[in-house]
């Protein structure tokens, strides 16, 4: 991870935000919270936390996302990142799932600000939020249940959920993939394609990769240990590494990029009786056999 002595963080976006919260009211849900007691209920006893995520200083806070402060104050700042609004933006990934889903899953859901934009948007769904950060959790129950949406949060790690395989019909991530090491976002989509049902969606909203290799500051700015091997990468090959097809991104108004993908479902072809992958639904024409991974 690189280090600065006083990051752009520290320097611009700090006193910024400074003024815009209202330090007392964050104070206040803060101690309004049983946070021991809180923790006991959510934390899964076997869930263990990979390297990166324990030793990592995600927005230069000690202990990352393990921590109740980075959990308080994550959804005052995020407002204020994610140009033209927080909503906007979130909302090109809930409007892109297709179809009427009845199972969707959330990986690194956070404060579950995406989650219940999910379970608005298809009430009759089942709709789970994963996280590895008990402290995210408590967040994004407390807000669920401020909102009546009833909605799972459940603490795992994404890579290793734990949850049957084809048992969601759509599987999101929002802004969790430039806080991994490629090995992990690569591992989460392995995972994802397990967790799909043939036919499911996949949808990935996160920083646009190639605005940030042309933006360095942009990657300075935030102090994301991982942001450099991210912006390197490529999602579109790292969803077809995974196995996905018919795989799309699109610029979120140029800082951000959604990408969207199917698991191709199964077909047995009589002549050889081997299994071949056909694309769910082409909107340009019909299904597409694609070769076996
Ligand atoms: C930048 S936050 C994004 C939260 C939320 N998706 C949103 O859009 O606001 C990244 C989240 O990913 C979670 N995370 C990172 N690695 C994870 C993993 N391997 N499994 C589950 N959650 C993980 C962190 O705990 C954190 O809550």
């Amino acid at each position: 991870m690189e280090t600065q002595s006083q990051s752009l963080f520290e320097q611009f976006l700090a006193p910024l935000f400074g003024s815009l919260i209202d330090k007392e009211a964050l104070l206040r849900l803060r101690n309004s919270i049983d946070w021991e007691a809180e923790m006991a209920a959510i934390a899964h006893p076997q869930v263990t936390y990979p390297d990166y995520y324990q030793t990592s200083q995600f927005h230069g806070v000690k202990n990352g996302y393990l921590n109740i402060d980075a959990a308080i104050t994550y959804d005052p700042i995020t407002q204020y990142v994610l140009p033209p609004s927080e909503t906007w933006v979130r909302e090109s990934l809930v409007h892109a799932i297709q179809g009427s889903p009845r199972r969707i899953l959330d990986l690194g859901c956070g404060t579950g600000t995406t989650t219940l934009m999910l379970k608005r948007r298809f009430p009759q769904a089942k709709v789970v939020g994963l996280d590895l950060s008990p402290q995210m959790l408590i967040m994004a129950q407390r807000k669920a249940q401020a909102a009546g949406l009833d909605i799972t949060f459940r603490h795992g790690d994404a890579m290793q959920t734990g949850l049957d395989a084809t048992s969601f019909d759509a599987v999101c991530a929002t802004l969790l993939f430039h806080e991994t090491p490629p090995t992990v976002a690569k591992a989460v989509l392995r995972e994802s394609f397990r967790l799909l049902r043939p036919g499911g969606q996949m949808l990935v909203l996160d920083g646009n990769q190639a605005t940030l290799r042309q933006l360095d500051w942009l990657s300075n700015i935030f102090e994301e240990p991982f942001i450099r091997e991210y912006r390197q990468g490529n999602l579109d090959a790292w969803l077809g590494y995974a196995g996905f097809t018919t795989v799309r991104t699109q610029n979120v108004f140029m800082l951000n990029q959604l990408s969207t993908a199917r698991k191709p479902l199964p077909v047995t072809d009589p002549a050889t009786t081997a299994n071949q992958w056909v694309v769910p639904q082409e909107a340009d024409g019909g299904p597409v056999p694609v070769p076996t991974a």
